[in-house]
C-alpha cells in the first residue's frame, strides 16, 4: 500500500471543501486547489466556520479546529500539486473538464502519485484513459454533505491496480468513513439504485399519483429515509440527477431508465433544486 500524506484537492465547491476539511482533520495535510479566486475563498471560508462551529457545539476542540484548519494551504496555481501523494478531483459534473483536469494532472503531478475522481456518474475507466497512469487512477465518492455522510465509494476502473485500490480504502477508511468497492458500469452502486428512486418519485408526480410533499412524506415516515426523494433531488441538484439519468440510460441502453419528461421539464425551465431557490419545492434560503 502506498503511504499517503499529502492530499491534493481539485474543486473547493460544495464536495471539494468538505472532503478537504474532513482530509485535515483526520491527520492529512491538504492542498486545495481551485481555478477561481472567489471559490477557493468562498471554500477556504466555509471550512474554517465548519471547524469553529463544531468546536463551539464541542463536537471538537478549538485547538484541534484549528490545527486541522492550519493542515489546509490553498492555490490557485494546479501545478502546486505536483508533490501530492494522492489527489482528489472534485470539480463540476462534466466530463470534458474533468477529462482536461486528468489530462493536466497527469503531466504535473509526481509519478506514482495516485489520481481520484469524485464524480457520481463519469466513468472511471474513460477517466484513467487519458492519462499515462491508468493503474492508479480510481474513483473516491463522497457523498453530500461529506462531514454528515459515512460512506465513500470506491470505484475501480479496469486498469486500476489492487495497491492503488486498497489504498484509497485505507485513506477513506482513516477519514472516518466506510469504503464500499464498486465496478465501473453506468452509476456505480449508489447512483444506479437510488437515481431510478427518485426519477419514479418524479414519474409519480407527473402522473399525478400524489402531491410532490406528500410523495416526499409517503417516503419520509413509510420507509425511514431522512429527505423524502423529490426533497433530496432538490438537494443533489435536478441538473446533476438529469444527468445521472441520461448516464445510465445511455449506458445501460434499457428503456426502463428513461428521464422523466417532467425532470427534463424543470431543469430546463432552470429549476435545479435548492442551489438556486427552486426545484419540486420552493425554498427561501439556498
Ligand atoms: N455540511 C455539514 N454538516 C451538515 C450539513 C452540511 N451541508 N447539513 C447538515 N449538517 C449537519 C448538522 O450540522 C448537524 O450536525 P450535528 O447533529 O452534529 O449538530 C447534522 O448534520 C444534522 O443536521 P440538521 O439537524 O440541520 O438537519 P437534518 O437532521 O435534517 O439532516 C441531512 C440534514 C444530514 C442533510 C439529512 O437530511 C440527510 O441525511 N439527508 C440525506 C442526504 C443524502 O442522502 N445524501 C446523499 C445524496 S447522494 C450523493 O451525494 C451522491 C450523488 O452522486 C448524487
Amino acid at each position: 500500500m502506498k503511504n499517503i500524506q499529502l492530499i491534493g484537492i481539485v474543486g473547493a465547491g460544495q464536495m471539494g471543501r468538505g472532503i478537504a476539511q474532513f482530509a485535515a482533520q483526520t491527520g492529512f495535510q491538504v492542498i486545495l486547489f481551485d481555478a477561481f479566486k472567489n471559490s477557493l475563498d468562498f471554500g477556504h471560508n466555509f471550512i474554517k466556520t465548519q471547524l469553529d462551529k463544531g468546536a463551539e457545539k464541542g463536537k471538537w476542540s478549538a485547538d484541534d479546529a484549528k490545527a486541522a484548519f492550519g493542515k489546509i494551504s490553498v492555490t490557485l496555481e494546479m501545478s502546486d500539486l505536483k508533490n501530492c501523494d494522492l489527489v482528489v478531483e472534485a470539480a463540476t459534473e462534466k466530463k470534458d473538464l474533468k477529462l482536461d483536469i486528468f489530462k493536466k494532472l497527469d503531466e504535473i503531478v509526481k509519478d506514482g502519485a495516485i489520481l481520484a475522481s469524485n464524480t457520481s456518474s463519469i466513468s472511471i475507466t474513460e477517466i484513467a484513459a487519458v492519462t499515462k497512469r491508468p493503474q492508479v487512477v480510481a474513483g473516491m465518492h463522497f457523498m453530500n454533505p461529506v462531514p454528515v455522510m459515512k460512506l465513500v465509494e470506491g470505484i475501480r476502473g479496469l486498469e486500476t491496480s489492487d495497491e492503488t485500490f486498497n489504498t484509497v480504502a485505507a485513506v477513506s477508511e482513516k477519514m472516518g468513513k466506510t469504503f464500499v468497492r464498486a465496478q465501473d458500469y453506468p452509476g456505480f452502486a449508489v447512483n444506479r439504485i437510488l437515481m431510478p428512486m427518485i426519477n419514479e418519485a418524479v414519474y409519480a408526480l407527473y402522473e399525478g399519483v400524489a402531491s410532490a410533499k406528500d410523495i416526499d412524506t409517503a417516503m419520509k415516515l413509510g420507509t425511514n429515509q431522512p429527505m423524502g426523494p423529490l426533497e433530496l433531488a432538490d438537494f443533489i441538484g435536478l441538473d446533476t440527477c438529469l444527468a445521472i439519468m441520461n448516464v445510465l440510460h445511455d449506458g445501460l441502453a434499457d428503456t426502463k431508465y428513461r428521464p422523466c419528461p417532467l425532470l427534463r421539464q424543470y431543469v430546463a425551465a432552470g429549476r435545479y433544486g435548492r442551489k438556486n431557490g427552486k426545484g419540486f419545492h420552493i425554498y427561501e434560503s439556498k
